[in-house]
C-alpha cells in the first residue's frame, strides 16, 4: 500500500444534531484538544437565529466564502482529524445530507433535555443509508434532562439504532457528579471547565470501590452501583465490528459547554473511528490503497460578496494522492483539469496544498466547471456512488420579469441548480419551469442570487404540490401511459429523470396502489 501511512492516520467526520444540542460549543471542544484553537468562543456558530433573509444574506456575506467552517482538521495524538461542517438550519438539510456522504463515521449529539428532535432523525436516515459508524454524545447532563434509561430507549426506537454505553451518569441536572467509565472502570468528577485541561479523574478497582461513596455520597453510589449491574447484564462488550458496520452506536454522556465528558469521546473516537473507507463507483469498488488518484465533489460553497464571485467546489479525496498543478481526468465533461490553487483547511486558516491523500477534503476554485457528484480521476471513467438528491417539499412556478434576460435566467437556474441550492422540474404539460427546494429560505436566496450573479429578475408563484418523487418501471410503456393521463403532475428533472409531483399524501398513496409496476423514489442519486 502506498500511502498507508498517511491513510492510516485520518479520520474524517461530522457532527451531527439537532440546532441547539450543542454541535458548536463541541466542535469548539475538539479544536482545543486539538490545539486548533486556543481560546473558547473562537468558533462562530454559523446558525441563523432568525429566518430572515436579510440575517442569511449579512451572515453569508460576513463570511465571504465560508470555507474556514466549512472542513476543519486539527491534529491529535498523530491522528489527522477531518472535522465537516454540517449547516444546522433545516432549509439547508440537502446540504448537510451531502456532506454526510463525504464522511466515514459521524458523533451525534443529542441534547439530554429535549431528546431526539426532527433534525436528528433525518440525519440518522442518511447515516442508515450508507451504513455509517456512529458515536452518540448525550450532551447537557448539567441540566435536568430527561431520565437516562428512557433517554435510550427513546434515541433507540426513534433513531432505529443500538446503543451501547461506554460512560454513565452519575445524576443529573445540578446534583450531576460526573461519569463512570464502563469500559476503563474510573470514575470522573464533574467540575465546571472551559480548557482543554485534564479531568478531575479518580482511578477505582470498579463500582464496588468503597471510595465511591466518599466521592459522590451514599445514594449515588447505591444508584450507580445498580444501574452498571443492569447495563453489565444488558449490554456486555462493545465489539468494534458492530460499530464499524453501523449497527451499534456507542454512547457517551456528558456536557460540552464544560468540557465535561469530552476527552473520553475523543479518546474513543481516535481509537475506534475507521480511516477512509473504500468507495463503490458505478464501474467497480475504488480501494483507499490504490495508488491512482480519484475524488468527487460533494458540495459548492458560492460567495455572495459580489466582489469576489468564485465558487469554492469541495473535493472528498477516495485513493491516491491529489496533487497541485497535476492533469487530472474531469469524467463528466471529459477534460483534463489542474488546479493551481487548491486549499486545505488547517484550523481555520486556508492554505494552499501541495498533496493530498484519501480522507482529505480539498477546496477547488470553480468558474462553473462543477457540478455535485462530479468526479476526477486520473484517467479512468467512472463516477462515485451513492450521492443522494431528496424530495423536495416546496415548489414554485419561476416566473421570468425580465424577458430580455432570459438567457441570464436560464444560466443561472442551471448553475444554482448544478450547485445544489434547489432542484429544477419542468412539467410535461406545458413548459413550466418549476424549483423544488427543501425550506421556504432557499428561494430567497435563490431569488437573491439569481439578480445579483446573474441580472436575472424573477417571481415566484407557489404552486400546491406535496411531494415530488422520482419514477422507474421496468416497463417504459407504463412510464408512458402514467404521463399521458396525468400531464400537470408529470416532469422531468435536470436530467431528464422522470418525476412526479403530488397534490397530496393521499394521491400520492393511491398512485401508489393503483400503479404497481411503478416504482416511486423519494431519494435520487446524482448519477
Ligand atoms: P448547535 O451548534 O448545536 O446549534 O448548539 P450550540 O453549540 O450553539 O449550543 C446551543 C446552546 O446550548 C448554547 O447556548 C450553548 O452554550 C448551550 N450548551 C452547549 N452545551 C451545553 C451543556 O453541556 N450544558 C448547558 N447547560 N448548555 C450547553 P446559547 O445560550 O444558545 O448560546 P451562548 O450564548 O451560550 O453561546
Amino acid at each position: 500500500m502506498k500511502y498507508e501511512k498517511e491513510i492510516n492516520r485520518r479520520k474524517t467526520f461530522a457532527i451531527i444534531s439537532h440546532p441547539d444540542a450543542g454541535k458548536t460549543t463541541l466542535t469548539e471542544k475538539f479544536l482545543l484538544f486539538g490545539g486548533a484553537i486556543q481560546t473558547a468562543g473562537a468558533v462562530k456558530s454559523n446558525k441563523i437565529k432568525k429566518h430572515a433573509t436579510s440575517d442569511f444574506m449579512e451572515i453569508e456575506r460576513q463570511r465571504g466564502i465560508s470555507v474556514a467552517t466549512s472542513v476543519m482538521s486539527f491534529e491529535y495524538k498523530d491522528m489527522l482529524i477531518n472535522l465537516l461542517d454540517t449547516p444546522g438550519h433545516k432549509d439547508f438539510a440537502e446540504d448537510t445530507y451531502r456532506t454526510l456522504t463525504a464522511v466515514d463515521s459521524v458523533v451525534l449529539v443529542v441534547d439530554s433535555v429535549n431528546g431526539v428532535e426532527e433534525q436528528t432523525r433525518r440525519l440518522m436516515e442518511v447515516c442508515r443509508m450508507r451504513d455509517t459508524p456512529v458515536i452518540v454524545f448525550i450532551n447537557k447532563m448539567d441540566r435536568d434532562g430527561k431520565n437516562r434509561f428512557d433517554l435510550l430507549e427513546e434515541i433507540e426506537n426513534e433513531l432505529k439504532i443500538s446503543l451501547h454505553p461506554m460512560t454513565w451518569p452519575i445524576n443529573q441536572g445540578k446534583d450531576f457528579k460526573g461519569v463512570y467509565n464502563l469500559h476503563d472502570k474510573n470514575l470522573v468528577l464533574f467540575t465546571a471547565s472551559t480548557k482543554g485541561g485534564d479531568e478531575n479523574t479518580v482511578e477505582i478497582k470498579d463500582v464496588a470501590d468503597k471510595i465511591l461513596e466518599e466521592k459522590v455520597g451514599e445514594r449515588d453510589a447505591e444508584t450507580l452501583r445498580e444501574d452498571v449491574e443492569l447495563i453489565d447484564g444488558v449490554y456486555g462488550e462493545l465489539k468494534a465490528g458492530d460499530y464499524l458496520s453501523g449497527k451499534i452506536a456507542p454512547v457517551f454522556f456528558g456536557s460540552a459547554v464544560n468540557n465535561f465528558g469530552v476527552k473520553e469521546l475523543l479518546d474513543t473516537f481516535i481509537r475506534i473511528a475507521p480511516t477512509p473507507r473504500d468507495r463503490q463507483t458505478n464501474a467497480r469498488a475504488v480501494s483507499v490503497a490504490e495508488p491512482k488518484f480519484s475524488g468527487f465533489i460533494f458540495k459548492i460553497h458560492a460567495n455572495l460578496d459580489p466582489k469576489h464571485r468564485d465558487r469554492i467546489a469541495f473535493l472528498r479525496v477516495c485513493s491516491g494522492k491529489f496533487e497541485r498543478n497535476k492533469y487530472f481526468h474531469h469524467v463528466r465533461i471529459d477534460k483534463d483539469v489542474r488546479f493551481s490553487n487548491p486549499y486545505s483547511f488547517l484550523a481555520r486558516d486556508k492554505e494552499v496544498v501541495d498533496e493530498a491523500f484519501p480522507g482529505d477534503v480539498v477546496g477547488l476554485f470553480d468558474t462553473g466547471n462543477f457540478k455535485i457528484g462530479d468526479t476526477l480521476t486520473e484517467g479512468e471513467d467512472f463516477y462515485f456512488t451513492g450521492i443522494p438528491t431528496f424530495s423536495p417539499e416546496i415548489f414554485k412556478e419561476v416566473v421570468n420579469k425580465d424577458p430580455m434576460k432570459t438567457k441570464q435566467l436560464e444560466k443561472g437556474l442551471m448553475q444554482l441548480t448544478d450547485e445544489g441550492v434547489a432542484q429544477l422540474f419542468t412539467q410535461f404539460g406545458g413548459t413550466k419551469k418549476i424549483i423544488g427546494c427543501v425550506g421556504e429560505l432557499q428561494f430567497e436566496v435563490i431569488q437573491y442570487r439569481l439578480l445579483h450573479e446573474y441580472g436575472a429578475s424573477v417571481q415566484f408563484n407557489h404552486l400546491p404540490f406535496y411531494k415530488a418523487c422520482w419514477l422507474t418501471s421496468k416497463d417504459p410503456k407504463k412510464l408512458e401511459d402514467f404521463a399521458r393521463f396525468k400531464l400537470a403532475n408529470t416532469g422531468e428533472d435536470k436530467d431528464g429523470n422522470m418525476v412526479y409531483l403530488a397534490n397530496s399524501e393521499w394521491f400520492l398513496n393511491t398512485e401508489m396502489q393503483n400503479n404497481p409496476d411503478i416504482q416511486f423514489h423519494f431519494t435520487s442519486e446524482i448519477h
